[in-house]
């Protein structure tokens, strides 16, 4: 039931500032994290010296983002896999090795068989799910599920929000058990979180509708490329997915510290960028940075489309358009950026007149490999 919306992609993208809340729901106790699924584990966190997340499309870019968290919380080193590439080389993995899953459905054939494969060889498993009783949680040693609800749009969109909170949660969690991480750094985390939910709202109510007429403008438009740095490129690489998936356009995410390396070749006059722009507050030297690559690419005469926060005074002379997002915490940026990139996708996608929920060639749950 899209509930009075006009798709259920609108729908679940309505539903974001809820996956997180409910997704955060009973996990949080007197400042800290608790995640009652994963108690009794503490030996196995303690025991780890590693992780590996696996995981497809935009469930590997929630592990992308998560990889500075867990590193930065619970200082344990994390490489990010896509599944399918897994099992084909030979990981150096064994029991100190927690491999994180993550997958929405809970089906996804390539995700399913690296857990086995990670199983086999002696790592601990733990998947990061949206499915009550799916296989890949079945298969895993321990769960921790996303209370997004269900999702449907073959695009996911709040269960990527849900994954990244679960993720959080997570590196949390296991910062806590390691003595990684001090109790009031991880308070202060906490507060950020838990205003997260009302951020992401009110992006949707103050700049929905310019970003959908924006992206109605953008119809023909044949190619979007998207630039992030830090938590920002997964981000960037999030948004080009979303465009191919459901506006069928060629759309390419880069680190934006490659630009010179090679994808600046592709900047011409009217080429349409998305930027997004790390807070001046919490490092001046990334901001700086993301400002400098926007003065090159325009200067090649790219259309730039900054995604900022409110108040960053300096990007916006110097970007064509600017969606702004409420201010936030380094690591929480991404929780609110993803968010002007779903709406734009869906936009385009309808301004196309597409149908958004069932993109061409794709289904929701991808169960062959
Ligand atoms: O169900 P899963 O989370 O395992 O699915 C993984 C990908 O197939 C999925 O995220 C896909 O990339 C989406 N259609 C992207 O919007």
């Amino acid at each position: 039931d899209k509930g009075g919306w006009s798709s259920f992609m609108a729908k679940e993208v309505s539903e974001e500032p809820e996956a997180v809340a409910n997704t955060l729901r009973g996990r949080i106790r007197d400042g800290a994290v608790a995640i009652p699924e994963l108690e009794g584990l503490d030996d196995l966190f303690r025991d780890i010296s590693r992780v590996i997340v696996v995981a497809c499309g935009t469930a590997a870019y929630a592990g992308m983002v998560a990889k500075y968290a867990v590193e930065q919380w619970a200082r344990v080193p994390v490489d990010v896999e896509l599944a399918h590439e897994f099992r084909y080389r030979d990981p150096v993995i064994g029991p100190d090795t927690l491999v994180v899953s993550i997958s929405q459905s809970g089906e996804t054939m390539d995700t399913l068989m690296a857990v086995k494969y990670a199983r086999e060889r002696g790592a601990k498993t733990l998947s990061i799910c949206n499915t009550q009783g799916a296989t890949i949680p079945r298969e895993s040693d321990a769960i921790v599920y996303t209370h997004a609800g269900p999702e449907v749009a073959v695009a996911s969109t709040k269960a990527f929000v849900a994954q990244i909170t679960a993720l959080y949660l997570l590196a949390l969690h296991i910062g806590q058990v390691r003595g990684a991480i001090a109790p009031d750094e991880v308070a202060a985390q906490i507060e950020e979180f838990e205003a997260v939910p009302g951020k992401i709202r009110r992006i949707l109510e103050t700049e929905q509708e310019r970003i959908e007429q924006f992206a109605y403008w953008m119809a023909d438009t044949r190619s979007v490329l998207f630039l992030g740095r830090h938590v920002g490129y997964p981000i960037a690489l999030e948004g080009a997915l979303k465009l191919k998936e459901l506006a069928y356009i060629h759309a390419e995410g880069f680190a934006a510290g490659e630009l010179k390396h090679g994808p600046i070749a592709l900047i011409e006059p009217g080429q349409p960028v998305f930027v997004l722009v790390p807070s001046p507050r919490h490092s001046a030297l990334l901001h700086a940075k993301v400002v400098s690559n926007i003065e090159e690419i325009r200067a090649r005469g790219a259309r730039v489309i900054a995604v900022a926060e409110e108040g960053d005074a300096a990007v916006l002379p110097k970007a064509d358009e600017v969606l702004r997002i409420p201010l936030a915490g380094p690591l929480f940026e991404p929780l609110l950026s993803v968010v002007p990139l779903h709406i734009f996708a869906m936009g385009l996608s309808t301004a196309k007149g597409l149908d958004v929920d069932q993109p061409r060639n794709l289904a929701k749950s991808v169960t062959v490999e």
